[in-house]
């Protein structure tokens, strides 16, 4: 089997193609990436010389060279990774989260059709929900929620997710989607809420939290997410949506003071700045649909496991480093 991953230059995309370029070594990978700010090459060094791996330097709005790619390469499955994924970014330029989120699975759907891809899965966000109030514990997004979008970032996934949905009513196309919370794990870029905070404290700088920091994220390790992405291309029903969720809920300053305490540093180090237009104020995932369909459920547990990703950062300061300096930009040669 061939399989196409998009994007697999970051943060969630490197991790998944770790996790089954190594389970599955009958199957072929290819990566393909456009390697914008946030692709880094070098997130692809533990599969880059395993036999059933290549990598494709390409824009997925390249309407031509993804078209060319699916007839040479034949590819059995498609998983899109691959998008615009900052919301402040997205604030400060909408634009580019259009071309890339919307038009570029737009591309990957139209080639998935045009070269008889046996399943299209497209990798979302639990943001397309909007958001929940803080004094209602007991609401939690399931896969029926109405989309209600706030940041230009999570329409544009949400516009993107509703063209699945068009293109498999009515052309077919056997896809399934996923909603997941927040991530955080090894190799996310360090403009995200987690590995910004470790990234600045350990150079004893200010940590920005947005507004009072109350705003509540449901925070799921990045191999769980990626376990369940495998479980829904293995046991998922083409048409169907999926959610996964952390059972992690935690405000913002409960994030930044915990990672504060592991570095051993003060929290005088927090800085209270302007929030952020139109912050979504909580996301909580019910994935339960995931564990009774798929048999989906999560290895690790927030409070113990986030250590783990906190020393990963600190025993990976070359990493950060590389980043910082733009140095990761000149990593791919080819
Ligand atoms: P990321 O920003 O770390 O990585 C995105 C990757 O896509 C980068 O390697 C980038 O170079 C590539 N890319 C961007 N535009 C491209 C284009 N036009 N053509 C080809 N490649 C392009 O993002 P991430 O955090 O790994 O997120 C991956 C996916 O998971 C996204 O679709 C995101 O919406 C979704 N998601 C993320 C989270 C999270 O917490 N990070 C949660 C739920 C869903
Ligand atoms: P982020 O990691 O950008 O993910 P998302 O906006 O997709 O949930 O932000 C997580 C939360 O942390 C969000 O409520 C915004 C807040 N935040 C800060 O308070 N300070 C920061 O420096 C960043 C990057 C985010």
């Amino acid at each position: 089997m061939k399989v196409l991953v998009t994007g697999g230059c970051g943060f969630i995309g490197s991790n998944y193609l770790h996790y089954v370029v190594n389970k599955y070594p009958e199957d072929e990978f290819v990566c393909i990436d456009a390697l914008t700010y946030a692709g880094n090459y070098h997130n692809l060094a533990p599969v880059l010389d395993k036999p059933n791996f290549r990598f494709v330097k390409l824009d997925i709005t390249d309407r031509e060279g993804v078209d060319r790619l699916f007839a040479t390469e034949k590819f059995d499955w498609v998983i899109n990774f691959a998008a615009e994924s900052h919301v402040d970014n997205s604030i400060k330029n909408p634009g580019i989260f259009v071309k890339t989120n919307v038009m570029g699975t737009q591309v990957l759907m139209d080639a998935s059709l045009k070269h008889d891809v046996k399943r299209y899965h497209q990798v979302s966000t639990d943001e397309v929900y909007g958001d929940l109030p803080l004094d209602r514990p007991d609401l939690l997004f399931t896969e029926e929620t109405p989309f209600h979008t706030s940041s230009p970032y999570s329409a544009s996934k949400g516009g993107a997710d509703l063209l699945v949905l068009a293109y498999m009513r009515t052309f077919k196309l056997p896809a399934t989607i996923s909603h997941c919370s927040n991530n955080y794990g090894p190799y996310q870029f360090p403009e995200k809420l987690i590995p910004n905070t470790i990234e600045k404290a350990l150079r004893e700088e200010k940590v920005p939290v947005y507004g009072k920091g109350e705003n509540v994220r449901d925070w799921i390790h990045v191999y769980d997410h990626n376990v369940g992405v495998d479980m829904i291309m293995h046991e998922g029903k083409i048409g169907e949506t999926y959610n996964l969720g952390g059972n992690a809920e935690r405000n913002n300053l409960t994030i930044v003071k915990t990672i504060l305490a592991a570095l051993g540093k003060s929290e005088d180090l927090i800085e209270f700045v302007t929030d952020r237009p139109g912050h979504d104020l909580r996301y909580a995932i019910d994935s339960s649909k995931a564990e009774r369909e798929l048999g989906w459920s999560r290895k690790y547990d927030f409070d113990e496991v986030i250590k783990e990703t906190i020393d990963w950062y600190v025993n990976h300061k070359d990493w950060i480093k590389d980043i910082k300096s733009g140095e990761y930009r000149n990593a791919y040669e080819g």
